[in-house]
């Protein structure tokens, strides 16, 4: 290991595309590096070290990395000691081609590699080589998560890694490898360390959180899990993504009404809504298997919001099934939706069906599905209007900092004026009771009561 800088810091230039999952793996990445002495710039100019953290899951994402990546070339040329290094999906999907095809890129890391970066960084500086580790295992590795560094009230928290559906669309299996959770013990500690650090809301993060606990080095159930988390001092609100229609279960759908820190919102994916589709996604439900869970739901909690994903134009979609896509949602009245058209992914089998569709259909169905959702989404924004819910202060607005911004318990952003209340009521972290005054289709206005 080389010794950590000693004249100041250095500096790391980090972009990351994608969900939730590249974001926390962005935290770990940040919480390895300021170990080593680094800070975080948004510069990429002056930086000592570049990082991309890409994503695979959608289109063109490998065009994305190589046009980004052409942004850094000139830093490169005016500072040789500048470290530029790509990781996430992207990097483990095509691993040391990358390398080959960009000779000014030194380091190219799969996720399951993160926790390696500081040995990678000391190759590339000592031995002025150029690295890619994107090296699958079976196990999760000591020391692999929990360095995470807050950025915040709140936290995302792996709870484990990979997944085992192989969904005929999807790339994640491929890119993030085989399902393995992480032990429990673990979770627990670094929660609570977090708490410590001033996290006040943690969101756990897996690609199908419904079935942690049952496989790899998973101890208890998620439900149990949960159970665990609520009882971390200092922790106010959880929440969790994501849920596969197929393993959610009754018991985790009763805990909402035990545990007053599980936010009441469920992110419940359901993709398509034609029996047919589904069953060529190899998603393991019907639509009226998901349409009764979401009844049940809905019974028990008037007040919960839920969300989904949807994709459309998978090969072999009809105006039929497209037309049974449009009934779901308008029967859910789902709170918001993210829609995606259908993109052909390497290495899964449905990039390989019968039936591809063309773009001007795929992206026709996507607007009209967007339209629908749209005033969907604003419909179930107003039967909000004039309720006073607790809001959870994230911070000063983006467009007026003398306001804040939070969120709902129904993960909708809220807007209102501070002025006139006690500045520690309205401090990051804090949960207040905010009035619904306006709403918006992605967003919500209040005031303090
Ligand atoms: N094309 C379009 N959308 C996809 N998703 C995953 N794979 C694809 C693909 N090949 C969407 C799914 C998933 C979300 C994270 O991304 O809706 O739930
Ligand atoms: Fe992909 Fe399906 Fe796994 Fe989600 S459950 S990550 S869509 S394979």
């Amino acid at each position: 290991m080389i010794p950590a800088e000693t004249n100041g810091e250095k500096r790391v230039f980090l972009e990351t595309f994608g969900f939730q999952m590249n974001e926390s793996d962005s935290e770990r990445i940040l919480g390895l590096l300021k170990d080593i002495n680094y800070v975080r710039t948004e510069e990429p100019a002056g930086a000592d070290l570049i990082i991309i953290n890409t994503c695979s899951v959608r289109d063109k994402a490998e065009q994305k990395v190589y046009s980004a990546l052409g942004r850094y070339r000139g830093l490169k040329a005016e500072n040789p000691g500048l470290i530029i290094g790509v990781s996430g999906c992207v990097a483990q999907q095509v691993g040391a081609r990358l390398l080959k095809r960009v000779p000014y890129l030194d380091i190219v890391f799969g996720p399951q590699n993160i926790h390696k970066l500081k040995d990678l960084l000391d190759e590339v500086s000592l031995n002025r080589s150029r690295v890619a580790a994107v090296e699958q295992n079976a196990s999760i590795d000591e020391g692999e998560y929990g360095y995470t560094e807050p950025g915040g009230s709140k936290a995302y928290v792996s709870i484990m890694r990979g997944c085992d559906n192989f969904c005929s669309y999807c790339i994640v299996p491929f890119t993030r490898g085989r399902e393995v959770s992480r032990k429990s013990p673990e979770i627990i500690e670094e929660i609570t360390r977090l708490a410590g650090a001033g996290v006040k809301e943690v969101i756990l993060l897996g690609q199908n959180v419904n079935s942690y606990g049952t496989g790899g080095q998973g101890d208890i159930s998620f439900t149990g899990l949960l159970k665990k988390v609520s009882k971390i001092n200092g922790i106010k609100r959880i929440r969790f993504v994501t849920s596969h229609p197929k393993d959610i279960s009754d018991e985790l759908i009763y805990l909402f009404n035990d545990e007053p820190r599980l936010c009441r919102h469920l992110h419940l994916p359901v993709q398509s809504g034609s029996d047919g589709i589904l069953k060529n996604m190899r998603r393991g439900y019907t639509a009226s298997e998901y349409m009764s869970k979401v009844s049940l739901l809905k019974k028990l909690y008037p007040d919960m919001a839920i969300t989904s994903d949807i994709i459309v134009g998978f090969p072999g979609e009809t105006e039929s099934d497209f037309e049974d896509t449009m009934r779901l949602i308008k029967e859910v009245r789902f709170d918001n939706i993210f829609s995606f058209m259908y993109s052909p992914r390497p290495d899964t089998k449905a990039a390989k069906f019968d039936g591809q569709l063309p773009l001007e259909v795929r992206s026709e169905r996507l607007k009209v599905l967007q339209e629908a959702q749209r005033e969907i989404s604003i419909g179930r924004n107003r039967e909000l209007l004039g309720r006073t819910v607790e809001v959870f202060i994230e911070g000063p607005s983006k467009a007026d900092p003398s306001e804040r911004y939070g969120r709902t318990s129904c993960n909708r952003i809220i807007n209102f004026p501070a002025a006139g209340t006690e500045s520690s009521l309205v401090s990051t972290g804090c949960i207040i009771d905010v009035t619904i005054t306006e709403v918006f289709p992605n967003s919500l206005r209040g005031m303090v009561p």
